[in-house]
């Protein structure tokens, strides 16, 4: 096995241990007892408990775990199951879900690609997320991949050893995703196409917009060249007042409409919106294009 995490503190390899993770300078990380690593250092922490909070975790467990979204999670595992076959990496194989929430979609991934792939060639699985609530419960969808409470600023993986990150509906950081990608290796974008969530939006908005084209492509000039993107698009009907309410604590809406419109949410019983979402693949450039780009991080 080849050895591609990070210390936060000083960049050497870490190593694994009995009860965690070191590296040669003995910066040691212990593994907590749900099996998660935490590698965000204290001083780099900009709130007490960065990102998603329990409230918003569960909903969002709740909701995908009804399989609303399996459209979705199905389009990106094949999106990825055609770039790992087509890399030229022959050796092992690693994944990154970075911003991966409570593990929904690296959980579908791993059983999507369980099937056809060569036992001799396994993938390894690892999920990235600043909020430990996210990571604790995406522990419990499954042990045997490699969950880390850290950011997608500083990704403790080393230069060049993963093969693929998947970024879904999270903050992207394209010059990091770079930094940690192989040389063939891709990174798969996903993000809202203009309609996703109208239904609910024009409960919440009098009027309203298509979503914005995401700036993702701009930011990833230079390092990543645009490889495919494919469209999501399909009708949903939610039941049930929970199912609406915790959707709506997925979506940044939650936090900022008033109380009375969260009260029209609140009072719904059935709604109808569209799914719509954008899947982009896209390659690492070969050379040394990062010098090309400022920040690319991307909400
Ligand atoms: C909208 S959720 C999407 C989660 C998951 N990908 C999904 O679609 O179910 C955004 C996630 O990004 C995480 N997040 C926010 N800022 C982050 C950062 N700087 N580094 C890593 N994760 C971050 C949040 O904690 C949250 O879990
Ligand atoms: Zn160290």
């Amino acid at each position: 096995m080849t050895f591609i995490l990070q210390c936060p503190v000083c960049r050497q390899p870490l190593l694994a241990t009995p009860s965690g993770y070191q590296c040669a300078a003995k910066h040691s990380f212990d593994a907590s007892r749900q099996g998660y690593v935490n590698l965000v250092l204290a001083h780099n922490k900009h709130s007490k408990e960065p990102g998603d909070d329990p409230e918003m975790v569960l909903s969002r467990r709740r909701f995908l775990d009804l399989g609303y979204y399996n459209q979705i999670s199905d389009g990106i595992n094949q999106a990825i199951a055609t770039v790992l076959s087509e890399s030229a990496s022959a050796g092992d194989c690693s994944v990154l879900d970075a911003g991966c929430g409570e593990g929904f979609y690296l959980a579908r991934l791993k059983e999507a690609l369980a099937h056809g792939r060569d036992p001799h060639l396994p993938i390894e699985y690892h999920g990235v997320d600043v909020s430990k609530f996210a990571i604790r419960q995406a522990t419990q969808r499954d042990r045997s991949m490699g969950w880390f409470v850290a950011s997608i600023n500083d990704l403790p993986f080393l230069d060049d050893s993963l093969d693929l990150v998947l970024n879904v509906f999270s903050p992207a950081n394209t010059p990091e995703f770079a930094r940690i990608l192989k040389a063939s290796g891709s990174l798969v974008f996903v993000s809202p196409g203009p309609k996703h969530l109208n239904g609910l939006r024009e409960i919440i908005y009098p009027v309203t917009r298509e979503h914005d084209a995401p700036a993702i492509t701009e930011k990833a000039k230079g390092l990543f060249s645009p490889a495919a993107v494919q469209r999501i698009t399909y009708p949903l009907e939610l039941i049930g007042n929970q199912t609406i309410m915790d959707l709506l604590a997925m979506t940044p809406y939650y936090w900022n409409i008033d109380r009375e419109t969260k009260g029209k949410v609140a009072a719904l019983d059935r709604l109808q919106m569209d799914v719509d979402v954008e899947i982009r693949v896209f390659r690492k450039k070969s050379g040394d294009g990062a010098g090309e780009l400022e920040s690319g991080l991307e909400k």
